[in-house]
């Protein structure tokens, strides 16, 4: 396979959770500019259509909740029922602590809140992926986790719910990589760093300080950076590669 084939997904039918905004719209755009088919899921309307807009072309927009296991499960029988597979999946979408804190100080609501988006969002799209993925005999499934999934966070942001959540993402992808590892399936994780996105207060000076100086780069990363690993992870290049974790953090988990 030359080197361009490796990376192509080309006719291949990719569903991303989290596409209207930050990293999982440059995961849609990378693949829909490298020609995949694309379903783009996500709670906020608006940003699924600023998303299509980059798309230029014919995205399956579905406007959902990532903690609602019956629209997840219709959102990838509608991505079938137009495109006729379900070759990729990136299960993206997540949300900060609300009001990050020490745990004694932390709210039940807020606690179940982030569960719900980042743990059971996963656990719904991962769950309704394998459904259609097995029954084909193939697929790649990416989740995003975060560096806060290897480590805890609060030398610089006490944020309990989001940590806790990202370490089982990590380990579920593990479990996940070992349960269909002979099926044709690979199941993969992505561990950011600092991105720019809407996630994080970035256009306060103070939290891009915090944040540059934490990084070994010296810098925090533009969301569209996040497309090469995506890339990697969705394509052939990585058919040898399952149940593991691709960090990209500009160096803070090697300190
Ligand atoms: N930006 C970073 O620095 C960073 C670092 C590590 C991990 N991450 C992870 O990357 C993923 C994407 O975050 P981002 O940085 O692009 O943030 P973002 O806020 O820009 O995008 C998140 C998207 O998810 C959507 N979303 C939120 N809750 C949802 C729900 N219940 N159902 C469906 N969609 C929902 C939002 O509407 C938004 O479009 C998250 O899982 C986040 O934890 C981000």
């Amino acid at each position: 396979m030359s080197i361009n084939d490796i990376f192509n997904v080309s006719g291949k039918v990719a569903f991303v959770t989290g596409a209207g905004s930050g990293l999982g719209r440059e995961m849609a755009v990378a693949m829909a500019e490298n020609g995949a088919s694309v379903a783009c899921f996500d709670i906020n309307a608006e940003g699924l259509a600023i998303t299509a807009d980059l798309i230029g072309k014919d995205a399956l927009l579905i406007e959902g909740d990532v903690a609602d296991e019956a629209a997840v499960d219709a959102a990838i029988a509608a991505c079938v029922e137009r495109f006729g597979s379900l070759d990729v999946v990136f299960a993206n979408a997540g949300i900060g602590d609300p009001e990050p804190s020490l745990l004694h100080e932390y709210s039940t609501e807020n606690w179940n809140k982030v569960i719900g988006v980042n743990l059971n969002g996963v656990f719904n799209t991962n769950r309704a992926a394998l459904r259609q993925m097995v029954a084909q005999g193939s697929g790649k499934i990416i989740n995003t986790a975060s560096m806060w999934g290897l480590a805890g966070s609060s030398s610089i942001f006490p944020l309990p719910a989001y940590n806790a959540t990202k370490g089982a993402v990590v380990n579920l992808t593990r479990e996940l990589g070992l349960q269909y590892a002979t099926q044709n399936i690979q199941v993969n994780a992505i561990c950011p760093g600092f991105f720019k996105t809407a996630l994080g207060p970035v256009d306060d000076p103070e939290f891009m300080a915090v944040t540059t100086n934490f990084t070994p780069m010296g810098r925090v990363a533009e969301a569209s950076e996040i497309k090469g690993t995506a890339l990697y992870l969705a394509s052939s290049a990585s058919d040898f590669v399952t149940g593991t974790t691709l960090v990209i953090d500009g160096g803070c988990m090697a300190k």
